[in-house]
């Protein structure tokens, strides 16, 4: 591994922070949700009193950010990843002028970072937007959006970039298909064409981004940008050439996104992607060209599953929440996680060399973990041997996508370095961490921070840079 490799932890701003309504912050779409993605959006987009919302405290990371960034600085790490929260910046997103008690608060984060010698990765946008924008127009489907969506990124960039090299416009943008609330704002429970919302939805975040990118080569050449997918490619169910052909269609729900970043255009096959889709895309004149300045210096994607093409065999109008984000056939040689999620190192070093064949720019790897039920025992160890194993098979097979097959990566943030709540359940016991947190999903605990026992191990793995797993 180059000794540039940035390893490090990744989080985000609305599954750690918590003090949803302090620092002038506006509500945001994740400070609705209790149950995670699983009920897309609550009845009436309000707050329910009689509710717990794990979001509202997250991990405390507003108040707690030096204690945590000392305890990071402890494992060794080289890399934050963290996002910013829109609404502590617009509250409610059309604002003219930015809330300077939300700059301030990201300024403090970044001063902290340097000092302990880490370098900070932003996502522009992690699964949240300022509620409003929600109620107003729909979210994502209004092209309105993307001039809020300028307007906020371009404010972040002037004010941090000499504070901050790494940047990613959008978290796993591909999938405002799966979780169209969460990634897009988007409202369409019980409407007949949801894909229109969807991929219009689509077309605006990649607007927004390749402005966002173009911006930012513009007047600060020397940053670092890119876009990110939640990078789930899939295996054919049989050698049936059949089966090949819908292995290739699932792929390309994800490479439809990771084409436009890095060629700064739509692939040939939109066309016929989006018509089956029966999708009939509003594009500007002008878009085009917007896209087409907006190419990424590097492409990041999380790792989390693979897939059987194709994703609802059957057409079944009711799918699971799991059957939609992880497909409904199962793969026999793969086991699963306490959620369900099936666990695929090897997929892993697939899904790297996949995208670098593709397109040979540098990779950047900002999320991959294990959520599991850790316990916090008597003497306030954890013991989380499941973490170290899954991250060590995970981390072997980065290796050789590096040292054999000749990827080039630019780091790994292990998701997410310190447990927060999560994106789908909403749960905090659903723990990725590497230091535990005294919360559980009723607010309980005292969110006093310990250190399991795959602190030491990630420690040991960057400290070696990735020798001794
Ligand atoms: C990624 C998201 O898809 O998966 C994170 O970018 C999320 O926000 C992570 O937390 C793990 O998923 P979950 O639902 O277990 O929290």
């Amino acid at each position: 591994m180059k000794s540039t490799f940035l390893w490090g932890v990744a989080t985000a701003a609305n599954q750690c922070e918590g003090a949803w309504q302090e620092g002038g912050k506006g509500i945001s779409t994740a400070d609705i949700l209790y149950d995670g993605t699983a009920g897309e959006y609550p009845e009436n987009l309000k707050i329910y009193p009689e509710r717990y919302y794990t979001y509202h405290t997250g991990n405390d990371f507003y108040h707690r950010y030096k204690e945590d960034i000392a305890l990071m600085k402890e494992m060794g790490i080289k890399c934050f990843r963290m996002s910013i929260a829109w609404t502590r910046i617009y509250p409610k997103g059309i604002e003219d002028k930015p809330n300077e008690e939300g700059l301030a608060f990201y300024d403090r984060v970044f001063d902290e970072l340097k000092k302990q010698g880490i370098e900070p990765l932003v996502t522009i946008s992690h699964y949240e937007m300022p509620l409003y924008l929600v109620q107003a127009y729909g979210g994502w489907k209004h092209r309105c959006v993307i001039d809020h969506y300028v307007k906020y990124a371009k404010t972040i960039l002037d004010r941090f970039h000499e504070k901050v090299n790494y940047w990613i416009t959008f978290n796993e943008m591909n999938f405002i298909s799966t979780i169209p609330f969460c990634a897009g704002g988007l409202l369409i429970r019980g409407k007949d064409n949801k894909e229109q919302d969807m991929f219009q939805g689509a077309h605006h975040q990649l607007v927004a981004h390749a402005l966002v990118t173009a911006y930012s080569h513009g007047s600060y050449p020397d940053l670092k940008i890119g876009c990110m997918v939640c990078g789930t490619l899939a295996y054919a169910q049989t050698p049936n050439p059949q089966d090949a052909l819908e292995q290739l269609e699932c792929d390309r729900e994800t490479y439809y996104y990771t084409d436009v970043f890095v060629r700064g255009r739509y692939p040939n096959y939109a066309d016929s992607f989006l018509k089956k889709k029966q999708v009939v895309l509003q594009k500007q004149e002008g878009d085009d060209e917007i896209l087409a300045k907006g190419k990424v210096d590097f492409l990041a994607f999380s790792y989390y599953f693979t897939r059987i093409a194709p994703i609802n065999p059957d057409n079944d109008p009711d799918l699971t929440d799991n059957e939609r984000m992880l497909g409904k056939l199962e793969n026999p040689y793969l086991q699963r996680t306490q959620w369900g999620w099936v666990i695929d190192p090897v997929g892993f070093r697939l899904a790297l060399n996949k995208f670098y064949d593709r397109y040979q720019i540098p990779l950047f790897v900002t999320e991959n973990g294990l959520g599991a039920r850790d316990v916090l025992c008597e003497d306030k160890r954890i013991h989380d041997d499941y973490r170290i194993d899954y991250l060590r098979q995970h981390i072997r097979e980065l290796k050789k996508a590096v040292e054999i097959d000749g990827v080039d990566v630019m780091g790994y943030t292990s998701w997410s370095g310190i447990d927060l709540v999560s994106a789908t359940t909403a749960q905090i016991t659903k723990r990725y961490g590497h230091i535990y947190v005294d919360y559980d999903d009723q607010g309980n605990g005292t969110g006093n921070r310990f250190k399991k026992d795959s602190f030491a191990w990630y420690k040991r793995v960057i400290e070696t840079n990735g020798e001794q797993l």
